[in-house]
C-alpha cells in the first residue's frame, strides 16, 4: 500500500454490490457473568442431571445485506442487541449460528490467519473515545499501531501516512506528538477515525461514535465521516440511539428489537412512512413535532423484556399498541382497543381499583363487551374486587394476549415497495399480504 493509492478515492463505488451478507445470525450468551456454566450433578439414584444455564438470546436470527459504499443505520432501545450484533459480524464474538459473508467470503470458513488478514478491511469505532485511546501513547503512534500490526509500510512511511490522515480527519499533522489527554472528545474521536483509516479498510462499524459528544460537535464529526466515506469509498454500519443522528448519516435504516430486525428500509421509507409498530413508537418518542404524523400512535411503554426468555411469536407483542385481536372473539376495533388498554393497565398496575363501576366507566365507557370476551373481562373485574391483581392479569393475558396471532406465530420480514421507489421489509403480521 502507498499513500498515493490511499489518498486517491480507492475505488469507484458500485452501490449495487454487496459487501456484507448475513443470514440467520445468532449470538447467545450462556449467562451474564460466566459463573454459571454447564455442569452435571450425580443424583442418589446415580442419574446425571445436567444443569442448563439460561441462554441470553442477544442476537436471535438476523438477516442483513450491506451494500458497498452505503451507510446502514442501526437503531433500537438499549439492550436490543445492537452492539452484540456488530461485534458478531466482525467475528470479535464467535457466532452461535448463522452465516457472515464479507466480500463474498464466508468468515466461518477462514483460517485464523486469513481472518486476521481480512480484519484489516473491517475496522471498528466505539462510543467512548476516551477509553479507546491509550493515554500513554502519542497520537501519531496510536494511528500507526494498526499499520504496524498488519505489517504495512516501513516506519518512515507509516509516520508520513499518520500525519496525512490526521489532516484528513480534520486535525493537524503537528498533533502527531501530543497525548490523547490534550484533545477534546470530538478530536479524540477524530484520532480514532484516523487510526481506523490507517489500514485502508472497506468497512467501518461505528458503535455510538458520537453519542458522548455535544450536539454541535456531533454534527462536525458526522460531516467529516461523510466526507471520508466519499473520499475513501467506505461502507459504514452505524449504531446510534439518537434518531436525528441516524437520519442524518444513513442511506438505509435497520430497526432492531430484542435480538431481531423489526423493520429495514430506505431512510425515507423508515422516517416518513414507518410500518412496524415499534418503529412508529420509537419515532413518536422523539420530542420533535412530526408533520408527517397521521392519527394517534401508541407511546412506547414498559421495558424491553429479557432476552433470556423472549415473548413467543412477535417479540414486540408485550408492548405493541397494535396487537392483533384473537380471531375467535370477533371484536369491533374500539372494543379490542379498550380490552387491550385494560389488560395492559392491569398488568402494569397503572390505576387504583376503587369500584367496579368506576373501572368499567374508565376503561369501557360504561359497558363491558358482550359475549365471551365480556365474560373474561367480568371475571378479571371479580379478581380485582378481591384485590387479586395477578389473577386478573393472568385471566386477561391467557384469554386475549396469548390467543393473538402475534403470540402464536412469528412474523416474517414482509417486503413492500412503494410507488415512490422506496422499499422496506417489516416483520409484523399486519403486513402479511
Ligand atoms: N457478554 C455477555 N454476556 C451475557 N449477556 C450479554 C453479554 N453482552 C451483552 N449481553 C446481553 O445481551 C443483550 C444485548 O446487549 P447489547 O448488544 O449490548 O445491546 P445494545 O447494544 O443494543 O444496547 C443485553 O440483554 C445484554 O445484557
Ligand atoms: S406482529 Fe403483532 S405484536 Fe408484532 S408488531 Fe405486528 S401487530 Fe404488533
Ligand atoms: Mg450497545
Amino acid at each position: 500500500m502507498t499513500e498515493t493509492t490511499a489518498s486517491a478515492p480507492t475505488e469507484s463505488v458500485n452501490l449495487d454490490e454487496t459487501l456484507v451478507e448475513i443470514r440467520g445470525l445468532k449470538k447467545h450468551f450462556n449467562d451474564s457473568d460466566g459463573i454459571l456454566t454447564n455442569f452435571k450433578l450425580q443424583t442418589d439414584e446415580g442419574f446425571p442431571v445436567t444443569y442448563q444455564p439460561d441462554k441470553v438470546r442477544a442476537v436471535d436470527g438476523v438477516d442483513l445485506t450491506i451494500k458497498k459504499g452505503e451507510t446502514l443505520g442501526l437503531v433500537g432501545e438499549s439492550g436490543c442487541g445492537k452492539s452484540t450484533l456488530v461485534r458478531t459480524i466482525l467475528h470479535l464474538l464467535e457466532p452461535t449460528d448463522g452465516e457472515i459473508n464479507f466480500k463474498g467470503k464466508d468468515l466461518a470458513s477462514l483460517s485464523k490467519g486469513e481472518l486476521r488478514n481480512l480484519r484489516q478491511d473491517m475496522q471498528m469505532i466505539f462510543q467512548d473515545p476516551q477509553s479507546s485511546l491509550n493515554p500513554r501513547m502519542r497520537v501519531g503512534r496510536i494511528v500507526e499501531e494498526p499499520m504496524e500490526a498488519h505489517g504495512l509500510l516501513d516506519k518512515e512511511r507509516r509516520q508520513r501516512r499518520a500525519k496525512y490522515l490526521l489532516e484528513k480527519v480534520g486535525l493537524d499533522s503537528s498533533h502527531y506528538n501530543r497525548y490523547p489527554h490534550a484533545f477534546s472528545g470530538g478530536q479524540r474521536q477524530r484520532v480514532n477515525l484516523a487510526r481506523a483509516l490507517s489500514v485502508n479498510p472497506d468497512f467501518i462499524v461505528c458503535d455510538e461514535p458520537v453519542s458522548s459528544l455535544d450536539v454541535s460537535i456531533q454534527a462536525q464529526v458526522l460531516n467529516t465521516m461523510k466526507e471520508l466515506q466519499e473520499e475513501f469509498g467506505l461502507t459504514y454500519l452505524f449504531i446510534a440511539h439518537d434518531l436525528s443522528v441516524i437520519r442524518y448519516i444513513s442511506d438505509r435504516v435497520a430497526v432492531m428489537y430484542l435480538g431481531q430486525i423489526a423493520e429495514i428500509g430506505d431512510k425515507e421509507a423508515i422516517f416518513d412512512n414507518p410500518q412496524h409498530p415499534y418503529t412508529k413508537a420509537l419515532l413518536d418518542s422523539v420530542p420533535i413535532p412530526n408533520p408527517h404524523r397521521r392519527g394517534e400512535r401508541g407511546v412506547l411503554k414498559g421495558d424491553v423484556p429479557s432476552p433470556i426468555n423472549p415473548p413467543t411469536g412477535c417479540r414486540f407483542r408485550t408492548r405493541c399498541p397494535e396487537l392483533i385481536a384473537p380471531e375467535k372473539f370477533d371484536l369491533a376495533e374500539t372494543e379490542w382497543d379498550r380490552i387491550l388498554t385494560f389488560m395492559r393497565s392491569v398488568d402494569r398496575r397503572e390505576f387504583t381499583f376503587d369500584s367496579r363501576e368506576n373501572t368499567v366507566e374508565r376503561f369501557f365507557d360504561g359497558g363491558v363487551p358482550a359475549g365471551e370476551a365480556g365474560t373474561v373481562v367480568g371475571d378479571a373485574l371479580d379478581s380485582l374486587e378481591s384485590e387479586e391483581w395477578d389473577e386478573a392479569t393472568e385471566l386477561l393475558t391467557n384469554a386475549f394476549a396469548e390467543q393473538s396471532v402475534c403470540a402464536t406465530s412469528e412474523p416474517q420480514p414482509y417486503t413492500q415497495s412503494r410507488t415512490n421507489g422506496t422499499m422496506h421489509k417489516t416483520a409484523c403480521h399486519h403486513y402479511r399480504n
